[in-house]
């Protein structure tokens, strides 16, 4: 955008202390849902919304669906393609978290590397008796309520060796893992390919259906072939 000399705004939730710098206007935290939403974006008046946020973090991701069509603003989802399983892959799926938390409800000790971020970590409490390898971007403000844990701090992206040696450091046993997609958070499933691990993967969960591509250039011809009378 500041390439295109396009005046934009990038949006940031606010879950990390010191997110990395953008070279257009920063805004960070919450609108207050849909209805805060729509107020932004008509005092801004803003012509134009990209969702680039994590296939896993929905709820912005429905607001600003909904936002768009209670405006009629033009919409698009710049989004990674899931990851699909290759040869050598020994996937698992799970519908979401619950599901995920179901698949390890073993009496057997496990040692599981929980590469699933740090909002839903909680969701593991219910299935104490493993041991977690826990890989957070910054330290959490509370720390992970499971009794046998190991935390990392660790801003991606990561490679594939060393997530190998990582893996085989803890001896883990299953990687958990959300289909968040993209060459960055890769490292681990190649890694857990590499080692013949098993991998439980949680999809994706459900959108609204908006219009969707995977390459910023797509973002950028749609942004020319829209109406940008004022602006992004
Ligand atoms: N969920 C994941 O698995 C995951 C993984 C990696 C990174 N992330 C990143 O973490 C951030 C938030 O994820 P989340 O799971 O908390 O999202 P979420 O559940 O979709 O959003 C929760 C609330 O956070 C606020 N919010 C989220 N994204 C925002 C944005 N870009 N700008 C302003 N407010 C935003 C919104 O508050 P209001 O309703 O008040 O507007 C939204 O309702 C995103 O930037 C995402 O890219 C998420």
């Amino acid at each position: 955008m500041a390439d295109l000399a396009v005046e934009a705004v990038y949006s940031y939730a606010g879950r990390v202390a010191t997110p990395d710098r953008q070279p257009i206007e920063t805004r960070v935290g919450g609108f207050g849902g849909v209805e805060g939403l729509i107020d932004y974006l008509r005092d801004r008046r803003i012509t134009h919304i990209i969702d680039a946020t994590h296939p896993f973090a929905a709820q912005i991701s429905r607001n600003v669906s909904a936002a768009a069509t209670a405006t009629s603003l033009p919409l698009i989802a710049l989004t990674r393609p899931p990851w699909t399983p290759i040869d050598g892959d020994q996937w698992t799926t799970a519908t979401d978290m619950a599901d995920a938390v179901k698949h390890v409800e073993t009496k057997e000790k496990r040692r599981i590397f929980l590469a699933i971020g740090r909002t839903e970590i909680s969701a593991f409490r219910r299935v104490p008796q493993h041991h977690y390898l826990l890989r957070m971007v910054e330290p959490p403000a509370t720390p992970p309520s499971m009794p046998d844990h190991t935390l990392v701090i660790a801003r991606g992206p990561f490679d594939e060796a060393s997530d190998r040696e990582l893996i085989q450091h803890h001896e883990i046993d299953l990687v958990v893992s959300k289909n968040s997609g993209g060459a960055g958070a890769y490292a681990k499933i190649g890694a857990a390919r590499a080692l013949g691990l098993p991998v439980l993967m949680i999809n994706r969960p459900r959108l609204p259906t908006r219009r969707e591509v995977s390459e910023v250039d797509e973002v950028i011809a749609w942004l020319h072939h829209t109406d940008t009378e004022r602006g992004v």
